[in-house]
């Protein structure tokens, strides 16, 4: 047996034995969450829509030594990502989320850290029964929510397949997404455009008769996206809950983002709550509108 051959057979099987631990644990202990107080604040990201790096072509045929060592080495971080995931936040609260959403590059949040930071203060003290999400990606202000939730709580995260901004995701993520939810939580995720009366169909029926605690807007950046989400969905909020949109900054105009055009415009509706971490950053920025 060659060398390549003993590694990844050895390496296959403490990623399997890992693999299974890791969802031992995690489905145990991930509902007993302890979350404390105090702000974060590194600002660090790269700007949305430049995150998803197109994939290599893989050659026909290169099932190589070479390519199944990458494949364990990518399921190895794959568990750590998992371990690290279990204890996220467990010590530090919030801070301690974010810095897991922000720090690892498989469930990455496109969000800065100091206005996630207060996001999450806000969400762990409502939370939240019933949430919509519109904008999942690679499923990091998913993992955040579903932490920061009630542990019974309904969460919707919708997302196009190939949608601006991002680009919704596969189905080996889909499997791991469904598997952020708690124990007694309930996720639903759902493929397709928000803009569309069977989307919002489709969330009225999840509902039922509950209505949300909480609707975070991170889909279509465009003013006419934003404005429909907003239209479509705010409406499904309850009186006491809570409304937030992502990219309320200003960008600049090659970056397509007219969010802030559409926040100008409706904030002043409501009591209001403006997270930028810096105002030249040009980019991102949280608007939390009270539903009274
Ligand atoms: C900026 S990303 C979301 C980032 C994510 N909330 C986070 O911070 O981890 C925007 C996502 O919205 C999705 N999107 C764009 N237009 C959409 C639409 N009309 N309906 C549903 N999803 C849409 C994109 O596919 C993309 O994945």
């Amino acid at each position: 047996m060659s060398l390549a051959w003993a590694i990844g057979i050895s390496g296959g099987a403490t990623f399997t034995l890992t693999h299974r631990a890791v969802f031992f644990f995690w489905r145990r202990n991930a509902g007993s969450l302890a979350l404390r107080s105090g702000y974060g604040g590194k600002l660090a990201h790269p700007p949305m829509g430049q995150s998803s790096a197109p994939k290599k072509p893989v050659a026909q045929g290169a099932e190589t030594g070479d390519s199944l060592l990458r494949k364990l080495a990518k399921g190895w971080n794959a568990s750590r990502c998992w371990i690290r995931y279990l204890f996220a936040g467990v010590r530090e609260g919030v801070p301690g989320l974010v810095q897991f959403v922000l720090g690892n590059e498989f469930f990455r949040a496109s969000q800065v850290a100091g206005e996630l930071t207060a996001l999450g203060e806000i969400l762990a003290t409502l939370r939240p029964k019933c949430a919509l999400e519109i904008g999942t990606l690679r499923g990091g202000t998913l993992l955040f929510l579903c932490r920061l939730a009630s542990p019974q709580a309904t969460i919707v995260s919708v997302d196009l397949p190939g949608g601006r901004f991002g680009g919704g995701y596969g189905s080996t993520r889909a499997w791991l997404y469904k598997r952020l939810a708690l124990r007694r939580q309930q996720l639903q995720l759902l493929q397709g455009d928000s803009h569309s009366s069977e989307m919002l169909a489709r969330v009225r029926e999840i509902l039922g008769a509950q209505e949300l605690d909480y609707l975070f807007i991170d889909g279509d950046h465009k003013y006419e996206g934003v404005k429909r989400d907003f239209e479509l969905y705010a409406p499904l909020v309850r009186k006491g809950g809570l409304i937030a949109l992502h990219d309320i900054a200003e960008h600049p105009p090659t970056a397509g983002c007219e969010v802030s055009q559409f926040w100008n415009e409706i904030k002043g509706r409501y009591r209001h709550l403006e997270m930028i971490a810096n105002r030249q950053q040009g980019w991102a920025g949280i608007g939390v509108l009270y539903v009274d």
